[in-house]
């Protein structure tokens, strides 16, 4: 039987530093991804990664203090504090690496401002920041020489004696099942984007871990909190980079005004996500917009700095909106981006779960409470990657693996799939199931939320289960079966869409991503706490976790 000390399930960023730490700590490691390293979501973060470097001036203080801010108060600031010291660290180790990080006039590593910061400390590479660092650990993922199971689809685990001792995985390639033996699991396997319709997120982010650690216990924290990002583009909804901001660019009405100032005086543009996405959204439902969109006018940038620094974005709206930012406004709204919840782990990625661990967003720390900064989260994936594959090496280095019969479990999970592939034949699809789960999420737990409206997609979630359960898949194939694997990872997206709506349906009041039409003021009397999801007998079960308070008392949010 294969077998490794850890298993990392997951290769974007946080999954390849997790295992380069982990087999660096001296544990048999390997790494196990559904896609190719280089072709994992982490690919797709544009705009850049925080750091608070002193030499600049910066102290790390600032950036915590910032990052409290934006999260409106509900992340936990011990961990936020681990985050944000080990930032300056973390991105020079990643210069160190090989990324070719923008550089400033005098040649030294360059920033640009980020919503909700009060300063620019966020360095980058042009608008494909997350791709230049993907590719650049993957290579000291190469060089490691970690056993990588590449397009390999983890679909459940394996528990013996309550105890959770490895996973199975499909190789896609061939159809073979594998049990794979493992002293402990680190789940970087990223967000939960495809629940909703539109996303910015990739077709590959499906919840996959969060559902299976869930349903082997682990606890959920945060999952009302899904962040709306405020400039995706008209139709596709594909990411258009805070970058823009950052550099200059400007928001406008259908009448080319700026409308900011009304929401955020003192930041505008570049106030923090959720402020920003409700303006827009206020401005769209009262009729100032053009087809359910607002605007992002880049061209007093000028064409040297949009081809020097946004040339990624510009082809996007080239490409998908028919529109060059460097001629016109393009049309953006506010579009599914993130998931600021998620397995809960403390800051070492230890779960409640014995040998489970998680990284990246996929896990709650909780360092992102209510609204995540953006850039945080490729810092969020190499700070607490590392510090997961680091754990994970020294817990087993004394722990025995579990005994289990392989063969066995092989034959058991081919048993379950096969009976998913000999369901009969219906008129339904596994398509039009997670459409109608994306956009009842989209219609009713995105920018503005209330009762009525999350207790309707409560109900169509229970009907869109009940058709899951009979959904046929047509090809019945070994090869390649993606048909097969959106059916399973839609599995993994319903779990995750009713722990969000159950969560966001408790939270009664308005903080960061979650803004209640019925409930508009934020009530630290009663909610200053996370909401937790735990897998019951009848569906998710809450209970609550108090938030850490260090040294930044709750104010008033005013950008
Ligand atoms: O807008 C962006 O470039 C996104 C960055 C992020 O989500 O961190």
């Amino acid at each position: 039987m294969l077998e490794h000390d850890v298993l990392v399930i997951g290769a974007g960023l946080a999954g390849m530093r997790a295992a380069i730490a982990a087999q660096t700590g001296g544990a048999n490691t390997a790494i196990i991804s559904k896609v190719h390293p280089v072709r994992s979501h982490s690919n797709a973060a544009q705009g850049g990664i925080n750091a608070a470097l002193t030499d600049r001036g910066d102290e790390w203080e600032e950036h915590a203090y910032d990052t409290v801010k934006g999260s409106d108060y509900l992340a936990d600031q011990d961990a936020i504090e681990v985050m944000c010291k080990s930032a300056g660290q973390a991105l020079i180790d990643m210069e160190h690496m090989g990324v070719t990080f923008n550089r400033d006039d005098e040649g030294r590593l360059g920033t640009r401002a980020f919503g909700g910061q009060r300063r620019a400390r966020t360095f980058f590479v042009g608008d494909f920041t997350g791709q230049a660092l993907l590719h650049v650990m993957f290579e000291q993922l190469v060089k490691s020489g970690i056993r990588s199971y590449e397009e390999w689809f983890v679909t459940s685990l394996i528990e013996e004696d309550g105890q959770v001792c490895g996973v199975m995985a499909l190789e896609i390639r061939t159809g073979k099942m594998h049990a794979i033996r493992a002293k402990a699991l680190i789940f970087c396997t990223g967000g939960l984007g495809r629940a909703f319709e539109p996303s910015t997120n990739a077709l590959i982010v499906t919840g996959d871990g969060i559902s299976l650690a869930y349903n082997a216990g682990a606890r959920l924290m945060d999952m009302e909190m899904v962040q709306y990002h405020p400039t995706t583009l008209a139709g596709s909804g594909v990411l258009i980079s805070e970058a823009a901001r950052g550099e200059g660019a400007y928001l406008l009405d259908k009448n080319g005004e700026r409308f900011m100032e009304a929401y955020a005086p003192n930041m505008m543009e570049l106030a923090s996500r959720d402020v920003v996405s409700r303006s827009e959204q206020t401005e769209i439902n009262n009729g100032n917009g053009e087809n359910g969109c607002m605007f992002l006018d880049c061209r007093h940038l000028g064409e040297a700095l949009i081809m020097e620094k946004l040339s990624q974005i510009r082809e996007i709206g080239i490409d998908l909106a028919g529109v060059d930012m460097i001629k016109e406004p393009i049309p953006i709204r506010p579009g599914m981006h993130y998931m600021m919840g998620g397995i809960k782990t403390d800051v070492d990625g230890l779960t409640n779960v014995p040998g489970i661990y998680a990284a990246g967003e996929c896990a709650c720390v909780s360092v992102h409470g209510g609204n995540r900064l953006g850039a945080n989260s490729l810092l969020d994936t190499i700070v607490f990657g590392q510090r997961a594959g680091d754990h994970a090496a020294a817990a087993t280095r004394s722990k025995e693996f579990v005994n289990f019969d392989g063969s066995a479990a092989v034959k058991k999970e081919e048993g379950r799939i096969q009976q998913i592939l000999d369901r009969p034949q219906n008129d339904d699809r596994v398509a039009n199931i997670r459409l109608g789960m994306g956009q009842t999420l989209n219609n009713n737990l995105a920018v503005y939320r209330n009762q009525t409206g999350m207790e309707d997609t409560l109900r169509s979630l229970g009907g869109l289960r009940e058709r899951y359960a009979h959904v046929p898949v047509d090809n019945k194939g070994a090869v390649f079966n993606t048909d097969l694997i959106f059916s399973l990872e839609l599995g993994f997206m319903l779990d995750c869409a009713e722990t969000i709506t159950v969560s966001a349906l408790d939270r009664k009041d308005s903080r960061g991503a979650q803004a209640r039409t019925d409930y508009p003021d934020r009530d630290d009397e009663n909610w200053m706490k996370h909401i937790v999801t735990n897998k019951g007998e009848e569906g998710p079960e809450i209970s609550y976790l108090p938030v850490s308070i260090t040294q930044w008392t709750p104010e008033v949010r005013s950008y």
